[in-house]
């Protein structure tokens, strides 16, 4: 075991650096740590901090980068994408990080493990992710010339860990950015990538509505979108994600049926769906309206304007209120003459009411004694 700070000074014929859970390297992450035949490099789950030294724009073969569970600050890179042509996986989770996600990532072929989750990234998701070809095409490479190195990468599937080994997911396919402040919409384009087998965006401020299109990732067998403020209906399209087995849907805004078929009749954990006010249909005790494909449970398509409308009812019925209360015991209270006027008046149609009905009882009475005879 190796402890302490990490000395400044490298072979620059390693292909592989593995210092994983160490726990006790510390300092910043030293710049000739990188060569052009550095291929896997792990540092996961120790004390680093400090930024991606730029020195690493000269790891050019660089295959695996995992930094997970460090300190690690600053922004990604948008080098990163532009440098690393040969880079398979990314794994930046449990840092620091801060800044965009820069859309240069989505130019790297053979990329199809992103994990950044659990940082601080804001701003939107990359259309450019729609361009990840490895996840759009399965040209899985392997582990060119490291045969003997059993790669373990570890990823946070179906909210446990869990070990791959790295024969198997040559093409494990996933992108993780759960637990950052993501903001925007999904970009559409991710339904692009057709291999994707697990997708977690949970924990951020995504909003908007899903694409349709959600329905061609025929391979995805992990979906969590919790805890953001996404909109709109459930798109029925989804039914046809038939390698579906873990889908978290809970804590948004979403309205309407929750398609049925598929392996939505096997997603039957009502937890999928807390959080909704909107929502109906199994596995919920909620039954849908049965004409209202459109516009579910009268609901206007846009949730905000439908808090809006609410506010406003409420408001202008209150201040309608408020004005027409105070209008007249306002000017009752201030003016004396009014207020007799206002009394007087109110006893003169007392009296005509008094006067009305009484007199309408007596003839009803009187008819009703008529017919008895
Ligand atoms: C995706 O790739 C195509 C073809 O290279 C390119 O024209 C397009 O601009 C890329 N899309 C994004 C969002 O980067
Ligand atoms: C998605 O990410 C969140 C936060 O990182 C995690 O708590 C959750 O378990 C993940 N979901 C799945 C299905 O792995
Ligand atoms: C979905 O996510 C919520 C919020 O994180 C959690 O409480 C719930 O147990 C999750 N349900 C499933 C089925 O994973």
């Amino acid at each position: 075991m190796i402890e302490g700070v990490v000395p400044d000074c490298w072979n620059h014929y390693l292909a592989i650096l593995d210092l994983a859970y160490n726990n006790n390297l510390r300092g910043i992450i030293p710049a000739s740590i990188c060569s052009t035949s550095l291929v896997v490099l792990r540092l996961s789950n120790n004390e680093f901090f400090g930024e991606l030294p730029s020195s690493f724009k000269n790891c050019t073969s660089l295959q695996t980068l995992d930094l997970q569970h460090n300190k690690i600050s600053g922004s990604i890179p948008a080098w990163l994408g532009e440098n690393l042509q040969e880079l398979q996986t990314l794994e930046l989770r449990y840092n620091m990080l801060t800044g965009t996600i820069p859309p240069q990532l989505g130019n790297l072929t053979y990329l199809h493990v992103i994990d950044v989750s659990n940082n601080h990234l804001s701003g939107a998701i990359p259309h450019s992710f729609g361009n990840l070809t490895a996840m759009k095409t399965n040209i899985g490479r392997g582990w060119s010339g490291i045969d003997n190195y059993v790669n373990n990468i570890e990823i946070n599937m179906k909210g446990r860990e869990f070990q791959l080994e790295g024969r198997i997911p040559s093409i494990f396919i996933c992108i993780n950015l759960s637990n950052n402040m993501l903001s925007g919409e999904i970009p559409e384009e991710l339904a692009h990538l057709s291999f994707l087998q697990s997708l977690n965006l949970s924990r951020n401020q995504l909003s908007g509505q899903l694409s349709e299109k959600i329905g061609e990732l025929k391979w995805l067998e992990v979906l969590d979108l919790s805890v953001n403020n996404l909109s709109g209906v459930i798109p029925p399209t989804m039914t046809n994600l038939t390698s579906l087995n873990h889908l978290n849907l809970s804590h948004n805004n979403f309205y309407g049926e929750i398609p049925y078929g598929g392996q939505f009749q096997v997603l039957l954990d009502p937890s999928i769906y807390f959080g909704h006010r909107g929502l109906c249909g199994v596995p919920l005790n909620t039954k849908c309206e049965i004409e209202a494909p459109a516009q579910p449970l009268g609901l206007p398509n846009n949730e905000d304007d439908n808090n809006l409308e609410a506010i406003w009812f409420y408001l202008s019925m209150s201040l309608g209120f408020i004005f027409g209360f105070w209008a007249i015991s306002g000017a009752l209270i201030l003016k004396k003459s009014w207020r007799y006027a206002y009394f007087r008046f109110a006893d003169h149609i007392y009296d005509k009411i008094y006067v009305l009905v009484a007199v309408n009882l007596k003839k009803m009475k009187r008819k009703c004694c008529l017919a008895r005879e």
